[in-house]
């Protein structure tokens, strides 16, 4: 088969991780007889820097008419002073809004062989923890109206945060689902005890439990769930919330997993189109060094195989070679920890775990 992926590298260490998964499919190509046809589009600074705006037409026009898109990351500090539509991140935002996609999927779960590097006390993490974030990507008070304005003490600034039912529900369905395949627990995050789209959100996935019986269901305060998260992350199957909350507790999750550079995402909606990223950023002060690593990105390209091409036996063959590359004792920077390894670059690792594919 033929799968055409638009590729959007962006800033800071984007290009040098996406280069690695790129490297890494081809040869998944080659083993199982595909071919990965990859097209390039510029987002976020860079784009910024050629032609004035952070999302060109060209971009969202042909991640729509790919199969798939793999992104590295957008942003950095030499963009801090753009005018705030025109910020990189806007790329990214509008990428979503632009491709439907309202489901974001940010797994976490602690490596064995990376236990060491894990901030938790050894207690905890002995006993593991393997969970899904699913997390609202197209609503909520990220594309809520924003501004300025006079007010009681002079200038404000206000971003307001709205639900609807259906966007409530379309999401609720996606983690019931997901729960449905894992270990049926489904944790829903909001802050009921004052916010009213919170309310409604509880409200909501209440009702659509229903249609899932198999699945147990329960809430919890999104101040609670943080606390949670570093107390007993075993607890957690699959966790479903608003886009700023789940923004907020997947680098937490991230965090207890041993490092951020390790976790894949995958953006989807209706079609099988979808957009998959790391969920660090572009890391501006190691850009450039080989230092990145390109573990979550080559993660992050397994999950565009499961979930856009169906090709489950390809991901699995890109997770266990992640797998046993870590098993093996092979570090890039971010997690070498006290293991006393010598940390590979960005290249390295790639080749390595291209060796093992
Ligand atoms: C993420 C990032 C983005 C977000 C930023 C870069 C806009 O933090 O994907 O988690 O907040 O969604
Ligand atoms: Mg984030």
């Amino acid at each position: 088969m033929n799968y055409n992926i638009a590729l959007v590298k962006g800033d800071g260490i984007g290009p040098e991780i996406v280069e690695g998964a790129v490297e890494v499919l081809k040869k998944v190509g080659e083993k199982y007889g595909h071919q990965f046809i990859f097209t390039e589009y510029l987002a976020g600074g860079c784009a910024y820097d050629k032609y004035g705006k952070p999302l060109p037409e060209e971009t969202v026009e042909g991640c729509k008419n790919s199969d798939s898109v793999l992104l590295g990351a957008v942003g950095g500090p030499k963009w801090d002073n753009v005018p705030s539509d025109l910020r990189p991140e806007k790329a990214l935002l509008g990428l979503r809004a632009a491709l439907g996609l309202y489901t974001n999927l940010r797994p976490a779960k602690i490596y064995p062989a990376l236990m060491g590097a894990c901030t938790l006390r050894p207690d905890i993490v002995e006993r593991g923890f393997d969970l899904v974030i699913v997390r609202e990507l197209t609503g909520g008070i990220y594309f809520g109206e924003r501004g300025r304005r006079e007010g009681r003490y002079g200038e404000e600034a206000y971003d307001t945060e709205a639900y609807s039912v259906m966007e409530i529900e379309r999401i609720a369905r996606v983690a019931f689902e997901t729960a449905r395949k894992r270990r049926k627990n489904l944790i829903s995050i909001d802050k009921a005890n004052v916010l009213e789209t919170s309310r409604l959100w509880r409200q909501t996935v209440n009702r659509i439990a229903e249609e899932y019986q198999d699945v147990e269901v329960s809430h919890m305060y999104v101040d609670n769930a943080a606390m949670q998260l570093v107390r007993e992350p075993s607890r957690f199957d699959v966790a479903v919330t608003s886009n700023m909350f789940g923004d907020i507790l997947s680098d937490e999750a991230s965090q207890i997993t041993g490092s951020i550079g390790l976790l894949p995402s995958a953006s989807l909606g209706d079609s099988k189109c979808g957009m998959y990223e790391p969920i660090h950023g572009s890391a501006p002060d190691i850009a450039g060094t080989g230092k990145a690593n390109p573990m979550a990105t080559i993660l992050s390209a397994a999950m565009m195989l499961r979930y856009s091409f169906d090709l489950s036996e390809e991901a699995d063959c890109i997770e266990n070679a992640v797998n046993a590359v870590l098993e093996e004792g092979f570090r890039t920077a971010d997690i070498v920890g006290n293991s006393g390894a010598e940390p590979l670059s960005c290249k390295e690792m790639t080749a390595k775990i291209i060796e093992r594919l």
